[in-house]
C-alpha cells in the first residue's frame, strides 16, 4: 500500500503541558514538526481520521496545505480548489501580525474566486495557524472532547467519589496504544469510568474490584467482563491483555504504607505478567513508584498533574 504523509494541525487542551502530546503520538505514531502551548503539528502516514475524532485532549484537526510567510500563505489560499460557502480562522500563537487581518485578506482572495463567506454554518473552514511561521490549513474535524468533558463522573449510572475526569480517562485509553476490538484491563476499575472511555472507542474491556459493590455497579456503567477480585492475584492468564490502564488506590499518607507497598508492587507484577510483550501499561498514583515497578517493564514517560494542593497525580507509561 502506497503510505501516504499529511502535515496536520492539533489544536489541543492546555491543561496539561505533556499528555495532550503524549496521547498525539500514541495514536498516530507522527513525527513532531512545530509545538507551540495549544498547538502541535505533525507529520503523520497514513492518518486515520476516525481515531483522531476520539481524542481526548484534542479540540480540532485540520490539515495544512502550506507554510511560510504570510505573502506565501495568501498565495496558497488562490490555489485551493475548493467550491460552496467558507470561513477563514486565524490562531495567533506568536506572529507580530493580526488574525483578523489575516482573516480578512485570506477571506478576500478566496471570494475573489466567486465563493460566499459563511461565517455561522460554511461548508469549509480555512485555518491559519501564526506561529513564527504562517501555516494554512483546512479544519478536517472537531474532535469529541466536546461530548468526553460533558460526560461529568457523577451524572453515571453509578458514581463513587476519586474518579478521574473523563478527558483524562480518554487520553491514557489512548496512550496506551490499544487499537480497534483489542482486550483492555483496568485491575482497579471501581465505577469503571477509564473502561467506559475504552468501550466508546471500541475495546474490549475487562475490569476488576476487590469490592462487590464497585463490580455490581460498574456494571450499571459498562459493559465489559467485570469481575469481584484482587488485583495482586489476577484471575487471567499470562500475556491475555494488549493494554492495562488503571488508576491505583491512593493512600491518604504522604508515604507508602507496608500493606500499600505489597498492594502496589504485587499488582504492578501481575499486570506485568497478563500484559502481552511490547505492550503498554499506564498507570496513575498519587506517588513515586519507580522503585517498584518490575524490572522489565521499560519506563518510556512519566507525566505529573497537580490536581489540588493535597493531589499530586503521576502517570506511569510503561512498555513490557
Ligand atoms: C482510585 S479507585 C479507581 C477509580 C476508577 N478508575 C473509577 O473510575 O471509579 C481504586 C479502586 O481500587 C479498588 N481496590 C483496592 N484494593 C484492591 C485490590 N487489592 N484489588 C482490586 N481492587 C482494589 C478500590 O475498591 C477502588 O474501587
Amino acid at each position: 500500500m502506497e503510505r501516504k504523509s499529511e502535515i496536520l494541525c492539533f489544536e489541543v487542551s492546555q491543561e496539561h503541558p505533556t499528555i495532550p502530546k503524549s496521547e498525539i503520538l500514541a495514536v498516530t505514531h507522527g513525527e513532531i514538526i512545530e509545538e507551540y502551548p495549544g498547538v502541535l503539528i505533525v507529520k503523520v502516514e497514513n492518518p486515520d481520521y476516525k481515531r483522531l475524532q476520539e481524542l481526548g485532549m484534542c479540540y480540532r484537526v485540520s490539515k495544512i496545505l502550506g507554510s511560510g510567510d504570510f505573502h506565501d500563505i495568501c498565495e496558497i489560499s488562490e490555489e485551493i480548489p475548493l467550491s460552496g460557502s467558507f470561513r477563514v480562522r486565524a490562531v495567533r500563537k506568536c506572529e507580530d501580525i493580526s488574525s483578523s487581518k489575516v482573516e480578512r485578506e485570506i477571506g478576500r482572495r478566496i471570494k475573489k474566486k466567486g465563493l460566499k463567506v459563511d461565517l455561522k454554518n460554511p461548508d469549509f473552514e480555512i485555518r491559519v495557524i501564526l506561529t513564527d511561521k504562517c501555516h494554512l490549513g483546512i479544519k478536517l474535524f472537531e474532535c469529541a472532547r466536546k461530548e468526553i468533558i460533558k460526560r461529568k463522573p457523577h451524572k453515571m449510572r453509578f458514581f463513587h467519589p476519586g474518579v478521574m475526569l473523563p478527558q483524562f480517562s480518554r487520553a491514557i485509553v489512548n496512550i496506551s496504544e490499544v487499537k480497534n476490538g483489542e482486550k483492555l484491563l483496568d485491575p482497579f476499575c471501581g465505577t469503571g469510568g477509564i473502561l467506559y472511555e475504552a468501550e466508546r472507542i471500541r475495546m474490549r474491556t475487562f475490569g476488576v474490584d476487590v469490592q462487590p459493590k464497585m463490580i455490581f455497579g460498574a456494571r450499571k456503567n459498562i459493559l465489559g467482563e467485570l469481575v469481584i477480585g484482587d488485583a495482586k492475584k489476577l484471575p487471567f492468564r499470562d500475556s491475555s491483555f494488549h493494554a492495562v490502564v488503571s488508576d491505583f488506590p491512593y493512600g491518604r499518607s504522604s508515604s507508602l504504607s507496608d500493606e500499600q507497598e505489597k498492594l502496589y508492587s504485587e499488582a504492578l507484577w501481575e499486570i506485568h505478567r497478563v500484559l502481552k510483550d511490547f505492550r503498554r501499561a499506564v498507570i496513575v498514583t498519587n506517588r513515586d513508584i519507580k522503585e517498584l515497578l518490575p524490572p522489565l517493564f521499560r519506563l518510556e514517560e512519566l507525566h505529573k498533574h497537580r490536581v489540588h494542593k493535597s493531589l499530586m497525580r503521576y502517570f506511569w507509561v510503561l512498555r513490557k
